[in-house]
């Protein structure tokens, strides 16, 4: 190994050999995927496995996904495989979609909050699949934040995220999903969506039937079967809001009568975006901004975290999300905002102090 290469952005194809070998020796290597960049370490040791918790402070009941290269390997990690696993895997690995199932003695139960499931995922990236196939067993992976924050989409978001943490950053350029896998539970006598993602339920269903979506909030002293347990998860550090559609004209009004304090407006699309910036005269560049984001799902989430991690560098005093149509393919955006943001009711009736 390099010294250059030591806690280096590793760029190509030949340096992912040496990523493996980090790995191998018990390192952290984040790597990016299609949906975020991952924190990655050997699945089968527990020693490299509690570096993943300590660099993220991550506390021990929550689980972390073990990515493979593909099926084999998933099965060979497996205490059990269902036929509907198998038939989810054709249509949709790699990709973002991850498979709760029994899991075998050989991944070790600091990986899994000592649970006797894991969630395998294959992802859709030729960097990520080169490091799986290159490191030959199975890596497990949070997303490559600080525990509780925003996920990374770039290796520049890991580094300033973890910083020599981390011993080698793998850097593929930005994540083409931009939000964390769906996850689904197939242990459950009715599969259950514990985590919606950019593979949505309508598609799940179309191959395996009827599924549920978890919608619950966890004892926060048990292991959390997925992220979307706790309240607040994903979160800037600014005070951040989100507000339906029919409230943005409230917004535009909180927003003008706050012209000393800095603020910004995530709103979606030209008509809306625009139609707020008509009602607040008097913004200045300064201190307020409007961003406007796209009407697709798919290109929204792409953007959303970056989007986010920007705002939040600007410390503001406030920012102000609008929620998008209540709609199946908005599931996971409208999951994600609802945890990186607090209900804006009280403060557009003038309260303060909420939590
Ligand atoms: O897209 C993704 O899934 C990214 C990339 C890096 O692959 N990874 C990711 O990992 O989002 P993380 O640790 O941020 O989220 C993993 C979540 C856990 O919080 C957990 O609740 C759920 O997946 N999960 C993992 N193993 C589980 C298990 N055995 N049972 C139930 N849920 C599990
Ligand atoms: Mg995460």
């Amino acid at each position: 190994m390099t010294a250059a290469a030591i806690n280096g952005i590793i760029r190509t194809m030949d340096d992912v050999a040496m990523a493996a070998g980090v790995l191998r020796a018990g390192g952290l290597v984040a790597f990016p995927t299609e949906t975020v960049y991952g924190l990655g370490a050997d699945a089968t040791s527990s020693s490299a496995i509690r570096k993943i918790f300590e660099a993220k402070g991550r506390p021990p009941t929550n689980p972390l996904i073990i990515h493979v290269a593909d099926e084999p390997t998933a099965r060979q990690f497996a205490a059990s495989w269902p036929e509907t696993a198998s038939r989810l895997v054709r249509r949709f690995w790699p990709g973002p979609l991850t498979l709760v199932v029994p899991k075998s003695d050989r991944i070790v139960p600091e990986a899994t909050a000592k649970l006797a499931t894991a969630g395998f995922r294959c992802p859709d990236h030729p960097l990520a699949l080169a490091l799986l196939r290159a490191f030959a067993g199975p890596v497990a992976a949070p997303s490559a934040n600080r525990s509780s924050r925003v996920s990374p989409t770039t290796a520049q978001h890991v580094r300033e995220e973890l910083g020599t943490r981390v011993d080698f950053i793998l850097d593929g350029g930005a994540c083409p999903v931009g939000i964390e896998s769906t996850v689904l539970d197939l242990t459950t006598p009715t599969p259950m969506i514990l985590r919606p993602g950019a593979i949505t339920a309508g598609q799940i269903e179309a191959e395996i039937g009827r599924t549920v979506l978890f919608e619950g909030v966890a004892d926060p002293a048990a292991s959390a079967s997925s992220p979307g347990q706790q309240a607040v998860h994903y979160a800037p550090s600014t005070a951040a809001y989100r507000f339906e559609s029919a409230d943005r004209f409230r917004v535009a009004t909180w927003c003008r009568e706050h012209l000393a304090e800095s603020w910004a407006i995530v709103a979606i699309g030209s008509v809306d975006a625009e139609a707020m910036m008509t009602a607040l005269p008097g913004m200045d560049p300064d201190r307020h901004a409007l961003i406007e984001m796209p009407t697709s799902a798919r290109e929204y989430a792409r953007r959303l975290y970056a989007t986010l991690r920007d705002l939040d560098a600007r410390n503001l005093d406030t920012i102000w999300m609008q929620m998008p149509p209540d709609e199946p393919q908005w599931a996971a955006v409208r999951d994600r905002l609802s945890r990186a943001t607090r209900a804006a009711g009280g403060v557009l009736a003038g309260e303060h102090g909420q939590s």
